[in-house]
């Protein structure tokens, strides 16, 4: 069964063909970042104008690429994010889904784009690649790390997700993102501070201490919040108002950069975020017996990040599944596998559908 997937969620416009729920035929993804970049963030109104401008093009690329490889092979139904994300980043797609849909005479299925982000470790590029079937996996544990979210998600199976454990204001990415714009090192700041990090931890001595910022873990005798465990619940905020203090401390990014302090201010905070998903994350597979361990989303492709994950997987005896990089952040692919397994909104339920800007996983 061969998927045509959309994703205008955010910042990226993107089409692809998957065949089967894995076999990724063709991707096409627009990044929107360089008209966000002077305003060190996504503007939605300029997403939303981006994704109208590109959309056709995006499909036509999508298709006209899969036509030429597959000649003999059709599309058989159309996917499309309704949420979580940016409400009109989120309408172009689902717009220019159902109007695919009517004029293919195919199915339209709606899928949550924080689920396709834990379906993305199961795309592959070849049939020589192996195939994983997340419907034979058993018990999974999601971590969806991206730049709207993070959270821990019980996976019992496809479509029986819970979520046990979340970042109780900024997700990880934000944070990442936030701090770089305060730090003057433009946008998207992770993978700025992971390239920046990873040259720091290259040239620091043995054993060189790192700031000590705070950790993200609730205050003392805290045992639930938001109805979660508190210890698998995670604040960047106080991380945040931390570093802000230290710029004004120091004198102010540029006079932090000028002392040569940079470089470990930068290592310093992505240590602490990492260290508190890592803790997090173990802490999560100590609760019950999983299989593996999923990571997805843009935040992924933090190495440090992968490292620790690394780490807390073998301590825990299950495997690490993350997907490739070029498949952690957004793309339509993931969508368009995630949709050959999850059919619980399609046909006319989807046709009938609206945009769902907080959309939760799950539901
Ligand atoms: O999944 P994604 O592409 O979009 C959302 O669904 O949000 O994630 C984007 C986020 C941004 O916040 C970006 O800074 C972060 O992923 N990101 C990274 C890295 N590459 C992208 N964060 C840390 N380290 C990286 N190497
Ligand atoms: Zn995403």
């Amino acid at each position: 069964m061969n998927i045509l997937g959309i994703e205008t969620s955010c910042d990226e416009t993107a089409a692809a063909v998957v065949k089967d729920g894995n076999l990724v035929l063709s991707n096409v993804v627009y990044t929107q970042i360089p008209l966000h970049k002077p305003y060190g963030g996504v503007v939605p109104e300029i997403a939303s104008r981006a994704h109208i401008e590109k959309i056709s093009e995006v499909v036509r690329t999508a298709l006209a690429d899969f036509n030429a490889s597959y000649p003999d092979e059709d599309i058989d139904a159309v996917a499309v994010t309704y949420g979580p994300g940016l409400s009109p980043a989120l309408i172009v797609g689902v717009n220019a889904a159902k109007g695919i849909a009517l004029s293919l005479g195919k199915d339209l299925i709606a899928i949550n784009h924080i689920e396709a982000h834990l379906h993305t470790p199961f795309l592959r590029d070849s049939l020589e690649e192996p195939e994983l079937c997340p419907d034979k996996l058993g018990a999974a544990l999601g971590l969806a790390v991206s730049g709207g979210h993070t959270a821990w998600i019980d996976m019992d199976g496809i479509g029986k997700y819970r979520i046990i454990g979340q970042t109780l204001d900024d997700a990880a990415g934000e944070a990442f993102d936030k701090a770089a714009k305060l730090l003057g090192l433009g946008y998207p700041g992770g993978p700025k501070i992971d390239k920046i990090s990873k040259e720091f931890f290259a040239a620091a001595p043995r054993g060189e201490k790192l700031f000590p910022f705070p950790k993200g873990h609730p205050r003392e005798g805290v045992s639930s919040l938001s109805g979660l465990p508190a210890d698998l619940c995670v604040s960047f905020s106080g991380l945040k108002t931390a570093l802000l203090r230290f710029v004004e401390k120091n004198g102010g990014a540029e006079k932090i950069a000028d002392d040569g302090l940079m470089p470990k201010v930068v290592a310093s905070y992505q240590e602490a975020i990492v260290s508190v998903i890592a803790d997090r994350t173990s802490k999560a597979l100590g609760r019950k017996k999983y299989s593996a361990l999923i990571v997805g989303g843009g935040v992924s492709l933090n190495s440090r990040l992968r490292a620790a994950l690394t780490d807390v997987a073998a301590k825990h005896g299950v495997s690490l599944l993350t997907a490739k990089p070029k498949y952690c952040g957004d793309n339509a692919a993931m969508i368009a596998a995630l949709a050959y397994y999850r059919q619980n909104i399609a046909g006319d339920d989807a046709m009938n559908i609206d945009v769902c800007p907080s959309l939760e996983i799950g539901s």
